[in-house]
């Protein structure tokens, strides 16, 4: 039987945590991965996570089940952070997931339940796990256009035109926050023209959070989210706490399923525990019961807010010297859009040759469509990474 399989192709954003192992170069620069690191290199624990750990190990007295959907305590609190009240609890089901991933995963096999002819709408470009997961689940897919390479921002008028071709029932993936890979993101009233044009076509938004409060704040970044959500009578939300909690391997996401009324959500609830069941039974749940303990005690809440902020402020300042560098050796200001974008990544739009020979001739390792993790620099790297963009004919 396992002699029937074929090899599968490397995930491109995976493939460069082991290329970058590999080279030498005590010069070499990370770009790649979307991880969050300190001046020092270091993906840091959490304070706040270091603190509810230790309470944690002194409290737990059992590591028996938790619920199929996790701990109600967890929806709960992740409820209120991503929606803060928009949505009468009555009308929100949710289930604990592996991951933002996981969240995901779970949601397109729900779709697929509810509607199995559903066309699923992707940003072009989005993150390349989005259409993989679409594809080996053999769903249906469409893209809408997002980003304009030329000015590196958000391609509206060309989104718009394209989802107004969306059917009721089609499904629109959207990026909430820190859009991954292009780091170009709607304005609050592009999400509410986006959310006229879900009105009119009955197609039903489905959010990817993964990067609330690296953007321009944890409110600020789920407003357009919010702002769906008090309007349309449906909504999924996929959410991650790998990133804003740094909790990367301890797999905690969440997926939040709005329904049009009380009667409905039972029937979903359902539905997201029973696919869990299928999938992987129970949820992970140290990741989870953290950031349960995080959210809801008030001085772990403040330590975690306050080490989130110094961590979104950390990316806008290299946002902000890697753009002025970059204009004082071009002469131009044709990478102003570095300290537009926000969240962890920015597509540069350089050329996928020009993308090869900052990797081998600067050892400076980003993904193949130029797509660059800002939080992999420092004050020391910027300047090198400027001269190597120039050089490189960017
Ligand atoms: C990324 O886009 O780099 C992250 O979301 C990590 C991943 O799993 O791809």
């Amino acid at each position: 039987m396992l002699n029937a399989l074929h090899a599968q192709p490397q995930d491109k954003i995976l493939q460069l945590i082991q290329m970058f192992k590999d080279d030498p170069r005590d010069t070499k620069i990370d770009l790649g991965v979307g991880v969050y690191k300190d001046a020092t290199g270091l993906t840091p624990v959490m304070r706040a996570v270091k603190a509810a750990e230790k309470q944690l190990w002194e409290s737990e007295k059992t590591k028996t089940y938790t619920g199929l959907a996790g701990e109600p305590a967890y929806a709960e609190a992740m409820q209120t952070l991503l929606l803060a009240g928009v949505v009468p609890a009555d009308r929100l089901a949710a289930v604990a997931t592996p991951g933002g991933t996981g969240a995901i995963r779970q949601a397109l096999e729900l779709i697929q339940l509810a509607s199995p002819d559903a066309t699923v709408w992707l940003s072009n470009p989005t993150w390349p796990n989005h259409p993989s997961i679409i594809k080996y689940l053999g769903m249906k897919m469409a893209e809408y256009r997002y980003f304009d390479a030329e000015r590196r921002g958000v391609d509206f008028d060309g989104m718009m035109a394209d989802l107004a071709s969306a059917k009721p029932g089609d499904v629109v993936l959207l990026h909430a926050c820190c859009h991954n890979p292009t780091g170009a993101n709607l304005t609050l009233p592009q999400w509410a023209a986006v959310a006229d044009m879900l009105e009119k076509t009955g197609a039903i938004p489905f959010v990817d959070i993964a990067y609330q409060g690296f953007g321009d704040g944890l409110e600020e970044d789920a407003a357009g989210m919010r702002l769906l959500a008090s309007r349309l009578p449906e909504m999924l939300i996929a959410a991650s706490c790998s990133k804003n909690f740094g909790i990367y391997r301890e797999r905690t996401g969440i997926l939040i399923a709005i329904a049009p009324n009380a009667d409905m959500r039972a029937v979903v609830q359902g539905n997201l525990a029973f696919l869990n069941r299928q999938n992987f039974s129970f949820p992970p749940d140290h990741g989870a019961r953290l950031v349960t303990m995080i959210l809801t005690d008030p001085a772990l809440r403040a330590e975690w807010q306050a080490e989130l902020e110094d961590v979104r402020q950390n990316m806008l300042t290299l946002r902000e010297s890697l753009a002025a560098e970059l204009r004082r050796l071009s002469g131009s200001d044709r990478f102003g859009f570095l300290a537009q974008h926000r969240g962890m990544f920015s597509r540069l739009g350089a050329t996928p040759e020009q993308v090869e020979t900052l990797r081998r001739d600067h050892g400076i390792y980003m993904v193949g469509d130029s797509r660059m993790n800002i939080a992999g620099l420092n004050a020391r790297t910027v300047p090198i990474l400027a001269r190597a963009i120039i050089d490189a004919g960017v």
